[in-house]
């Protein structure tokens, strides 16, 4: 902390052996000062799901994924309420939840909601001047500060409510000069994969988490990004409005927020007035109100991802190959990395800004319901989101809400 504008590796990128300028290139990281923010936020900590089987999810995203199991919390080490999954893969740590006990309150919340992200948890440097700061603005705390300890070392956390029923633990991994040396949060014991990587798999497809999408309702989209404006001192980044993503049916508005050195990107999207329902529409009635929509899994090679993926039957939005003969696109696009042939062949997007361009896909739902599902980015410079594939990408996703009658 020799600087004003610093920037540190994470904990958890130091142990997945990134470095700066790959993370830079990666997830478009910025630096920034610190010291004059009124929430700090260091980067992610976990994402959370709510499933209704997390012993299967755990495996899917060992063996389609190639995350790797590193700790686990459930009956047999005095969790009689779920089973709880932590993976991993680069930077990034997904924490799967599922009930045991019918009693659990997280049958509540996967009745009304099917799987999804219940908690986006973000490690902060100070929990408790993040919880200050929440409250003078106005935030709702649904957790005050306290410490979690066991034998390697203690944790200090509290929550604060976003969209929806979904939540923001903020986690403080640093308590009194010392960071805890466990698997994940206290009570959870360490694990690893039961899953053997077929011989050739690459060691991760997927390095870092790039971005998270909030589907909010009609009207609400200009309240959340004042409250991540307000609450946590988020920036704004890009903005796209009506007839930008609209096709003939759906439409949406969406802006993007982000933390002071852009590992956190949030954009927040609402239903616009179409023809007829909006993906966002669809969204909202199946998971029952705001949520999560999507999350941005960033790799430096999508090609071999992509591959990796389908081979264990993960399944893609198809794009139409006229989105890759399409002459205004490929004047577009200009020069990428690999021939247009090698994207077409994988039904990979492109997109291109005046910073520099991105190659992106998005699988279809990850669950039963039309809500969550993931995508894939490369970023080369660009730290767009792909505003110009909206249209390309919402027509594919119409094809598919057509086929499910809900269109
Ligand atoms: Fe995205």
């Amino acid at each position: 902390m020799t600087t004003d504008t610093h920037l540190d590796l994470t904990d958890q990128e130091r142990e997945a052996n990134l470095d700066l300028e790959q993370l830079k290139q990666l997830v478009g990281l910025v630096e920034y000062d610190e010291n004059k923010d009124v929430f700090p936020v260091t980067g992610w900590d976990a994402i959370v799901f709510v499933v209704g089987n997390a012993t299967q999810t755990a495996h899917y995203y060992q063996s389609a994924w190639g995350m790797d199991l590193v700790a686990y919390s459930g009956p047999e080490n005095g969790n009689r309420d779920h089973k709880a999954f932590v993976l991993k893969s680069g930077s990034i740590r997904f924490v799967v939840k599922g009930a045991v006990s019918p009693d659990s309150p997280l049958v509540a919340h996967h009745t009304a909601h099917g799987d999804g992200v219940v908690d986006i948890a973000l490690e902060v440097p100070d929990v408790d001047r993040c919880i200050v700061q929440a409250k003078k603005a106005g935030a709702t705390v649904l957790e005050e500060p306290h410490d979690l300890t066991d034998e390697h070392g203690t944790v200090r956390v509290a929550a604060i409510a976003t969209y929806g029923e979904t939540r923001h633990t903020l986690v403080q991994r640093h308590v009194g000069g010392h960071v805890y040396a466990g698997p994940y949060l206290p009570g959870y014991q360490p694990a690893t994969s039961t899953f053997v990587k077929r011989d050739g798999a690459p060691k991760r497809l997927f390095q870092a988490l790039d971005h998270i999408v909030g589907n909010v309702e009609l009207g609400k989209m200009d309240e959340w990004v004042g409250f991540y404006n307000k609450v946590m001192g988020f920036v704004n980044m890009a903005e796209f409005i009506g007839d930008d993503i609209a096709t003939d049916y759906s439409a949406l508005m969406s802006k993007v927020v982000a933390n002071g050195n852009h590992r956190v990107k949030f954009p927040l999207n609402e239903p616009a007035i179409a023809k007829r329902k909006s993906q966002i529409d669809e969204y909202l009635e199946f998971y029952r109100g705001p949520g999560a929509q999507h999350l941005a899994l960033a790799t430096n090679d999508i090609l071999t991802t992509v591959d990796a993926l389908r081979a264990e039957g993960v399944e893609f939005l198809d794009t139409p190959d006229s989105y890759y003969d399409d002459p205004e696109l490929r004047a577009r696009i200009g020069e990428v990395r690999v021939p247009i042939e090698e994207l077409k062949r994988r039904k990979i997007l492109v997109d291109r800004d005046e910073d520099g361009y991105l190659l992106q896909i998005f699988t279809k739902p990850l669950g039963d319901r039309p809500t969550v599902f993931f995508e894939v980015i490369e970023r080369h410079g660009s730290l767009g989101f792909g505003k110009g594939n909206f249209k390309a990408l919402f027509e594919s996703i119409e094809r598919e809400q057509e086929k499910r009658g809900n269109l």
